[in-house]
């Protein structure tokens, strides 16, 4: 069996304590990655003023983690700047909020450089390689300047926008070309490999090959779908013996018989908080008899503070919690509890357990693994409610949810009304059909899925078609 070489961003190095944060990817990596044998390579996380350009090997056994340090320009210029600045708005269709500088693509370009020339000295010739996320777009094409010529495949957590949105983007032209150097493209939707297939003929004139195969100058990679899941069977444990812990037990006697309602995102602008928490208001508003009987806790924390636009949005939420708990709490009733702390996953999957809705209603999102685990850590007896933005990508494989736009507050006010008035008989039939999705294409699934599609004969002979 090939050696599997994973790269990306953060490398979630295994953890004693368990803490973690609410960003999937690491976790959902390190949950696929398990099975394999191999080397994860990626940002140690750490900024030093001279870092080598070797990486520091960590082995775990089965695992070899490779970590490369950065300096404090680095992260500013590739993490900061241009990764989390300029891309992440724009694929998430925020091109009022993308704040692209050259200087910052150059420190991007100049990281993935760094990061491939380090690579590139361990990879061994029968290595599959696999790419993850936005971080590390040019990673294929610095690898092959590097002549590494073994099969490499990319994985893209986020959305991928329409071409109208991404060519809003200074330097978008050669992020599409520099996605042509992977054999094999993955997205979490069919619409996001459509985007990326369409933005590659829209801008560089590729040629469509049925069904998911593109060229351009006689170059060949094919892109497909591969819906990333959880490790269902794990949530399921852990949300079903957390009730001895102790969160969970304050949390329980806190509410007495107040309904719960959960949220937990990363604070990030594409999850929709604020406007999630004046979903809420309307609701109260237009249900006073639910004023003190329900309670909506927010977990979202805290994210890329040093980027002002996650600043900024850190007062609006704040501001918009205290508008809320200000004018409808009452002395023994706080509408909104908002906490921006990391939990570990037990204690995520004891809150998910409680709550008699999750409520996920990102403005974008590539995936949303939180629906996922809040499916997953249900009661099967006495399920919750999920409450599903048909902008996470989730929304295409969870259609049992209440699907709604998160723009229109009214819609999703009444959402919440209809999903703690749903009878116990629809709760349940709408969470086995959606556990019975998560069961097919779990994390494993994914990971197989996606590894056996880059190994496959399609992949080798779109890639020998190549010249
Ligand atoms: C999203 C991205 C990941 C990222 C995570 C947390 O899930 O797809 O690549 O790791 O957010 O963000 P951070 O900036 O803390 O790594």
């Amino acid at each position: 069996m090939p050696r599997l070489v994973v790269v990306s961003n953060r490398v979630a190095v295994p953890d004693p304590t368990g803490n973690r944060a609410a960003g999937g990817l690491a976790v959902a990596l390190r949950e696929a990655f398990e099975a394999y044998r191999g080397l994860w390579f990626g940002w140690s996380g750490k900024v030093a003023a001279h870092p080598s350009t070797e990486p520091r090997i960590v082995d775990k056994g089965q695992v070899q983690y490779a970590l490369m340090d950065l300096t404090s320009l680095d992260r500013q210029e590739y993490y900061n700047g241009f990764a989390n600045r300029a891309l992440w708005p724009i694929m998430h269709y925020r091109i009022g909020l993308s704040e692209f500088s050259r200087a910052d693509y150059q420190g991007y370009l100049r990281v993935n450089r760094t990061f491939a020339n380090a690579l590139a000295q361990l990879i061994r010739p029968d290595d599959l390689v696999w790419v993850h996320d936005y971080h590390l777009i040019p990673l294929a094409a610095e690898l092959r300047a590097a002549g590494i010529t073994n099969l490499i495949g990319y994985f893209h957590h986020i959305p991928w926008p329409a071409p109208e949105v991404l060519g809003a983007l200074p330097g978008s032209r050669e992020l599409l070309r520099a996605i042509m150097d992977y054999n094999l493209v993955g997205v979490h939707t069919e619409r996001d490999a459509d985007n990326l297939r369409r933005g590659l003929i829209h801008d560089l004139g590729a040629i469509q090959h049925k069904p998911d195969v593109v060229e351009v100058d006689r170059q060949r990679t094919r892109i497909k779908g591969f819906p990333i899941g959880i490790d269902v069977g794990e949530f399921q444990r852990l949300a079903g013996r957390s009730q001895s812990n102790r969160i969970i037990r304050q949390t329980t006697d806190g509410l007495g018989s107040r309904k719960l309602i959960i949220g937990v995102d990363r604070l990030d602008y594409s999850k929709g908080i604020p406007e999630r928490m004046e979903a809420f208001e309307r609701f109260l508003g237009t249900n006073p008899d639910q004023r003190g009987r329900v309670t909506y806790l927010q977990i979202a924390p805290t994210s890329r503070s040093e980027v002002p636009e996650y600043a900024t949005l850190g007062r609006v939420v704040n501001e918009t919690l205290g508008r809320i708990n200000g004018t409808l709490g009452e002395p023994g009733w706080v509408p909104i509890h908002y906490v921006t702390s990391t939990y570990q996953r037990s204690v995520l999957a004891g809150l998910y357990r409680l709550a008699a809705v999750g409520l996920i209603t990102p403005m974008r999102d590539g995936m949303n693994l939180v629906a996922k685990e809040y499916v997953a850590a249900q009661d099967p007896a006495d399920p919750g409610v999920l409450i599903l933005s048909k902008f996470a990508g989730a929304a295409q494989q969870l259609k049992a949810a209440l699907i709604v736009n998160p723009n229109d507050k009214i819609e999703v006010a009444e959402a919440i009304r209809e999903a703690l008035q749903m009878s116990q008989e629809e709760r349940v039939s709408r969470w086995e059909s959606m556990m019975s999705v998560l069961q097919a294409q779990d994390v494993s699934w994914w990971a197989a899925t996606f590894l056996k599609e880059l190994t496959s004969n399609k992949t080798r002979t779109a890639s020998r078609a190549s010249v």
